[in-house]
């Protein structure tokens, strides 16, 4: 079993995207050196672009898979029967490998590496690239707590991290990992019915904008929940009120559930 050390431990993301990206340079904030981190991509302008910017050596998936103590993925889902067609025989039995594939479980890449190996899953979300990400670990049968500790202080480099038990990644995942998307759907929203009552895009997009960051602070920082700021901001018949109240017509609640179910649905599906 591989006893993981932030300051020895040999480290290989297969997939630098967005995701490996943020996690690349989440190691980096958390102390990892540069020497022990190698990576893999398929493009070579990705493999120059990425050794430039963190100054991390490229190598195959399978030096990947044979030398490093733990193994991070970060491709597409699409794309994992084909990675680990390529690598599971290769793969360090003693290593922690650690999934970011949305709805892949921790069984799927047990059965395909090793019955004993020991894996994690992982679901992040985007603002990790801001140092501002919400990381969702779910271990597997043959993680142990060193594996663990390892993993929690990368991802906090990152943003946020809990764990849950693994029959809640598709909760959530349409929460957290899909959540950004939401509310990059309602400043857009925000934006239009500006627009509509005459602003310019430029200063609708400017107000829309700072109102979600002030928003955000408010309720990272302010120990308030959402309810009693929204009920803070809203005078009995006062605007707001009357924007709220169409919002309730228009079952805005219902409509949000819905939505995060049919998010949960897909990531089933695509398991
Ligand atoms: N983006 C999100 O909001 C989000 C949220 C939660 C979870 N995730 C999860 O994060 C994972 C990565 O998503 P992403 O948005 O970062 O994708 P992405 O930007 O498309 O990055 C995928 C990376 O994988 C590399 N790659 C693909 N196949 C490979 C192979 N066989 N060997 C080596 N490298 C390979 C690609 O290299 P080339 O570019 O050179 O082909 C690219 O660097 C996904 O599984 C997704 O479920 C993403």
């Amino acid at each position: 079993m591989a006893n993981l050390e932030i300051q020895s431990s040999r480290v290989g993301i297969i997939g630098v995207g967005n995701m490996g990206e943020a996690i690349l340079a989440g190691l980096i904030r958390a102390g990892v050196s540069h020497e022990l981190i190698s990576f893999s991509v398929r493009s070579p302008e990705r493999k120059t672009e990425v050794e430039k910017k963190y100054q991390v050596k490229a190598a195959s998936n399978i030096a990947l898979a044979k030398e490093s103590d733990i193994l991070l993925l970060a491709v597409k889902p699409q794309g994992l029967d084909e990675l680990l067609a390529e690598i599971a025989s290769a793969v360090n039995p003693n290593a922690v490998v650690v999934s970011f594939l949305a709805g892949k479980k921790t069984a799927l890449l047990e059965d395909a590496l090793n019955p004993k190996q020991s894996v994690i899953r992982v679901m992040p979300n985007t603002p990790m690239m801001f140092g501002e990400g919400m990381s969702i670990i779910s271990s597997g049968k043959n993680v142990q707590e060193s594996d663990l500790e390892y993993l929690r202080r990368v991802l906090l480099a990152c943003g946020k991290v809990i764990e849950v038990s693994e029959d809640l990644q598709n909760a959530a995942a349409a929460t957290s990992g899909s959540g950004p998307a939401y509310f990059f759907a309602f400043v857009e929203a925000m934006v239009s019915g500006a627009i509509k009552m005459g602003l310019s895009e430029k200063v609708a997009t400017e107000l829309v904008t700072q109102t979600i960051v002030g928003a955000a602070k408010m309720l990272a920082e302010s120990g308030k929940s959402a309810s009693t700021l929204r009920e803070n901001v809203t005078s009995p018949k006062g605007m707001t009120a009357e924007a709220l109240a169409v919002f309730n017509e228009g079952k805005l609640q219902d409509l949000v559930a819905r939505a995060m179910q049919a998010a949960a649905d897909r990531s089933r599906e695509l398991a």
